[in-house]
């Protein structure tokens, strides 16, 4: 049963539009965290939006409202507790994997799972990886467990509490020999891997363009590959995107193949989450 159907006995006609048809879970059977976009329209009955949540789905301990778009740095947003246990922290498996997180404190977004797994099953054995802005490292994980034969994933993250979410993760799943944990900035800590990775990702689509000279200087010399992430809208998806990344390309002496380019999630009406999967070469 959805949450709409279980309050149709129990709120009047005209709200049930505004009930959300779908939210994030987040966490494991045991023990879940909900995620809820409640619209101003229905706000007076939020209590019980999340009390039908939870009926419906027993793992779920915790109904969280969303109370901002995501901002600062770490890309985190405020929450409200509506209802359950205080204690956010869960485990969520996806892919066989384990990420321990809390998401109040924390990105993380269950909807990236298939962008993650596209993502690894590009990675070939023996590639050196510079994973930027890896938050509490799914894609690193994902990458390593798939791709038993990667050599190395360096995951860089500036949020120390993702940082040390990151180093249990790695740990959780016994990755310990294939990922190495960086706390830090991007700018700063990616000049110890100049010159060696194969391939990059740039999981940031708020401003991973002013990344991009890191990125370049982290392939090896003779190329390698760049995942790249940017926003844009749906009139105009990838041209902005590539021009950036032909500007970057030219200025180190780059030539690029675009080998895929693809929208990943929406992000704002009409604006998406795009990525752009390329090949630099001499
Ligand atoms: C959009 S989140 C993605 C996190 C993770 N890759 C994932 O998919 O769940 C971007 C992450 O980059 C981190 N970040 C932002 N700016 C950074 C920087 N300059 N250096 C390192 N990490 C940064 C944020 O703290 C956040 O965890």
């Amino acid at each position: 049963m959805d949450v709409r159907s279980y309050l149709k006995s129990k709120i009047p006609e005209e709200e049930l539009r505004f009930i959300p048809r779908s939210f994030d879970i987040i966490g494991s059977r045991e023990k879940a965290v909900a995620i809820v976009e409640i619209p101003e329209e229905i706000y007076h009955r939020r209590v019980l939006i999340a009390e039908a949540i939870m009926k419906i789905h027993k793992n779920v301990k915790t109904v969280l409202a969303k109370r901002s778009p995501r901002v600062g740095v770490y890309r985190t947003r405020n929450y409200e507790l509506i209802a359950g246990d205080p204690n956010t922290e869960v485990i969520h498996k996806e892919h066989g994997c384990y990420f321990k997180l809390d998401p109040t404190k924390v990105y993380f977004s269950p909807r990236e799972s298939t962008e993650r797994l596209r993502i690894a099953r590009q990675v070939a054995p023996g590639d050196f990886v510079v994973l930027m802005f890896a938050g509490v490292c799914p894609y690193g994980i994902v990458i390593a467990k798939v791709q038993p034969l990667v050599k190395k994933i360096v995951a860089i993250e500036i949020n120390p509490i993702a940082y040390n979410y990151m180093v249990e993760n790695i740990k959780l799943n016994k990755l310990e020999d294939k990922i190495m944990p960086v706390l830090g900035d991007v700018k700063v800590e990616t000049s110890k891997w100049y010159g060696m990775a194969d391939r990059v990702i740039m999981p940031l689509p708020k401003g991973a363009q002013y990344y991009l000279d890191e990125a370049f200087n982290c392939l090896r010399e003779d190329g390698g590959i760049i995942h790249f992430y940017h926003w844009a809208h749906e009139e105009n998806l990838y041209d902005e995107a590539i021009t950036i990344i032909e500007e970057h390309a030219r200025k180190h002496n780059y030539k690029i193949e675009i080998l895929n380019k693809r929208k990943v999630l929406p992000y704002a009406p009409r604006v998406y989450k795009i990525c752009i999967d390329f090949r630099a070469f001499r």
